[in-house]
């Protein structure tokens, strides 16, 4: 039977034909207003019937619990490894490096640490670093607080961000 390939490359070379149809038949219809003919339309059917079956298979991905879920029952321990990514510009013996000390952070007003200098970005955002907050800032920082010096990629996985701000509220005290 055909493989996937096969197939791939048969559904590509239909759409390619179908574009210039839908081309064709757009431009036709701006010249003419005429109704538009029956052989386009058939083959144009078949190529979203080939295209839907792949986009179905992605979309069922982005299922699983919330933030807030995930927090009341988040792992401290691998949420001290997650903060290994962060030890590079913030310490918590409440001295500043590259980035402000994050003793007590959780539940700290934004941009507040004596003695460093903030973009100002963050509390343009948000007051208080509530769980919320942080989880919304650590997935991208950039996004979230745009003009943040804060350069980080951000943690991709809700269950990271869940699991490292119960760390910092552990040593929140
Ligand atoms: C490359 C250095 C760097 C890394 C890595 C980094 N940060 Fe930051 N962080 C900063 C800087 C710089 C700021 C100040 C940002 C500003 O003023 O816009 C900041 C700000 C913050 C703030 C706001 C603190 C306040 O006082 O308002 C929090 C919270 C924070 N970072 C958490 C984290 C966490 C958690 C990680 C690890 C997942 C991390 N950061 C990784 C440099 C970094």
């Amino acid at each position: 039977m055909f493989d996937t390939m096969t197939l791939t490359k048969a559904g590509g070379a239909i759409c390619g034909t179908l574009l210039v149809f839908l081309l064709g038949n757009w431009a036709a219809e701006l010249l003419y207003t005429t109704e538009t003919g029956g052989h386009g339309d058939e083959e144009i059917a078949q190529a979203y019937v080939i295209e839907t079956g792949e986009e179905d298979t992605g979309a069922a991905e982005e299922e699983g619990p919330d933030f807030a879920t995930l927090l009341a029952s988040a792992d401290v321990e691998a949420g001290s490894k997650v903060f290994g990514k962060c030890k590079a510009c913030h310490k918590i013996d409440g001295s500043n490096a590259t980035g402000p000390h994050l003793d007590g952070v959780v539940g700290r007003a934004v941009g507040t640490v004596d003695g460093f200098s903030y973009s100002g970005s963050m509390s343009a955002v948000w007051e208080t670093w509530t769980p919320e907050a942080l989880n919304a800032f650590l997935e991208s920082p950039r996004n979230a607080a745009p003009g943040t010096k804060m350069s980080f990629a951000g943690l991709r996985k809700v269950e990271d961000r869940a699991d490292l701000v119960a760390y910092l509220q552990s040593i929140s005290g």
